[in-house]
């Protein structure tokens, strides 16, 4: 595992270098929740610079789960209309549903529930107890598997199997900033590797 030094100059680095994302700028706690989940169905099969103005526009249309959990489907399907992957925008809406009705308009903060909803798996889970809630968990995304492979000079097949590189994650260690130390390590992954 890589030392606390060595995070805190990741960490560091990202504070200079971050980018200036619209899902990293909520007004509240309340919307960061929504930002962290919209933001992050957006990202399952999109790339950053494809999702911020769908995002930009999907949040100042529908800014809260109340919102999102009663739009039309007309509405919704003409919001993410050219982001495909069209069931995350059904399944985006079931679950504002339930967080609106089952949860209080608050996110669930354990795997177990959060991986009960729809459109949230085992990746998405992660990223939000770790974005959202700062709980010490790494989401294996595009960005941390590439850095993670190159950090380790992993690059033979049983390598770089998805199994292999998620027990391999916890080479970075964890942070008390957990939620800024899984965005630095997307961020290195993203602009550097
Ligand atoms: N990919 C998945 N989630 C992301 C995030 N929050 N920021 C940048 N890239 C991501």
């Amino acid at each position: 595992m890589i030392s606390s030094s060595i995070s805190n100059k990741i960490l560091q680095w990202y504070d200079n270098n971050k980018r200036d994302l619209p899902w990293r700028k909520p007004k509240s706690s309340q919307q960061s929740q929504y930002f962290t989940l919209v933001s992050e169905i957006m990202l399952q099969q999109t790339q950053v610079k494809t999702v911020v103005p769908y995002f930009t526009k999907f949040t100042e249309e529908l800014p809260n789960f109340t919102k999102l959990s009663n739009v039309s489907e007309k509405k919704l399907y003409k919001l993410w209309e050219g982001l495909g992957y069209y069931s995350r925008a059904s399944n985006l809406r079931k679950t504002a549903n339930i967080i609106v009705d089952k949860y209080n308009k608050k996110l669930p903060n354990n795997l177990k529930e959060l991986k009960e909803l729809p459109g949230i798996g085992d990746y998405t889970s992660r990223a939000i107890l770790s974005l959202e809630f700062n709980k010490k968990v790494i989401p294996l995304d595009g960005n941390i598997e590439r850095l993670l492979k190159r950090v380790l000079l992993l690059k033979k097949p049983n390598e770089i199997s998805k199994t292999y590189l998620m027990k391999k994650v916890d080479f970075f260690g964890y942070s008390h900033r957990q939620r800024d130390y899984v965005q630095s390590l997307m961020e290195l992954g993203a602009l550097v590797c």
